[in-house]
């Protein structure tokens, strides 16, 4: 009898993946906050701006009218839009019948991951990297094998350690980022174009997170879709289209993808969220407005690698894109958590520990989100300047 009721309460083990410990570090900043302390936030990856003016225009148009489902898919004007997209930013010709729109890119993983993989399937992904991925590709009962990354690749997967991997056990995909999360590190288009290759020279599928392009500092991002008609391209417009609660998205798939994804999302979400997708389009048209909010990116970027080093945090990776810098505190503290925790107290200064991105090393890091003002930035770093007594 207990034993049946125990049961009805059980969840399945695959559902147990870990919290995202960014949470944490935001509730004790809410905290702080609620006490009237101030918090300088740059813990959460995400844009201080609103959505395009574009957007939010037409999304107001839309509540007029009825919002009812659409296709699977996507709304056709959309996807033709995003296939544009592809020749505005990297001159390339794309087929819209090759767009799917998605749920954000997070939902964008797991229809690739259903499409792609079996349960048991091993997926190689970088570490440091976006916890989700490992969480996810778990969740649906896949295995996820982390790659470490160093300084002396630029901390990013190499093909040698791609095929490394796949001689020690056999490997179905790979996950690359470029520009990356927690790193804010891009890989050079001639190691993409190496890694795809390797990738599929072993028939190992490749699938790319582009969800940072657009916000590349040190050289263009390149697109996977260049390089191969095979890849599975994921991008989104919650970072550079400040469209993160919008929950948007779209993937680039080859054709043989294309209806097995279609019949995985009608069956999982019937369709995307209409008012989203029609703000998406529209957000194409405002694209002065989210490169002016590059700039401002650029700005705080500049303002971080010459004011942090001077503050005391001198070792950092390189800070090629998105709007992260990922800082090595070894010479203060083995324990990043306990390091971000006492920032945060006594500084004002909330940041990620880097262990959620990397169980392994991150205790040595923590990630720096630049996406808000300029005068946040200043004032972060004069707050850790003279926390660490060099202000
Ligand atoms: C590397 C990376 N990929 C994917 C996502 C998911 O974003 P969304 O589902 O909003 O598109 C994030 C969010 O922070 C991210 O950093």
């Amino acid at each position: 009898m207990l034993d049946t009721a125990r049961r009805l309460l059980t969840t399945s083990a695959r559902s147990n993946v870990p919290p995202f410990m960014v949470m944490d570090v935001m509730a004790a900043a809410a905290r702080i906050e609620a006490a009237g302390g101030r918090v300088i936030h740059m813990e959460v990856g995400q844009p201080a701006a609103s959505a395009p003016a574009t957007a939010i225009a037409a999304a107001r148009r839309a509540l007029s009218g009825r919002i009812a489902y659409t296709e699977a898919l996507g709304i056709p004007s959309l996807r033709a839009r995003i296939a544009r997209h592809y020749g505005d930013l990297y001159g390339l010709a794309v087929d819209p019948a090759r767009v799917v729109v998605t749920t954000g890119s997070s939902s964008g993983f797991i229809l690739a991951f259903l499409a792609l993989f079996e349960p048991g399937d091993r997926v190689a992904i970088a570490s440091p990297g976006y916890p989700p991925y490992r969480h996810i590709l778990t969740a649906l009962g896949c295995e996820p094998v982390a790659i470490e990354t160093t300084a002396d690749t630029r901390w990013e997967i190499t093909r040698e350690q791609l095929l490394a991997a796949h001689r020690a056990a056999p490997l179905n995909g790979v996950l690359v980022a470029s520009p990356a999360n927690p790193t804010g590190t891009m890989i050079k288009p001639a190691a993409l174009a190496e890694l795809i290759d390797a990738a599929e020279g072993e028939g190992i599928r490749f699938i790319s997170d582009e969800i940072y392009h657009g916000l590349d500092y040190a050289f263009p991002a390149e697109t996977a879709a260049r390089l191969s008609q095979r890849a599975v391209v994921i991008n989104s417009f919650s970072k550079y289209f400040c469209m993160t609660g919008w929950r948007i998205g779209w993937m680039l798939l080859p054709e043989a993808l294309v209806r097995p994804i279609e019949r995985l999302q009608q069956n999982l979400a019937i369709s995307v969220p209409t008012l989203a997708q029609i703000a998406a389009e529209a957000a194409f048209d405002g694209r002065a407005e989210m490169e002016e909010v590059k700039h401002g990116y650029e700005e705080n970027r500049r303002i971080l690698i010459e004011g942090l080093p001077r503050a005391g945090l001198a070792e950092f990776l390189p800070v090629d894109g998105a709007f992260y810098l990922y800082a090595d505190v070894s010479a203060f503290s083995d324990d990043s958590f306990a390091f971000a925790k006492r920032m945060l107290e006594e500084a004002g200064v909330a940041a990620t520990p880097g262990i959620d991105f990397d169980p392994a090393r991150g205790h040595h890091f923590v990630r720096f989100c630049y996406a808000g003002s300029a005068p946040e930035m200043h004032e972060a770093v004069a707050r850790i300047g003279h926390w660490l007594g060099r202000g």
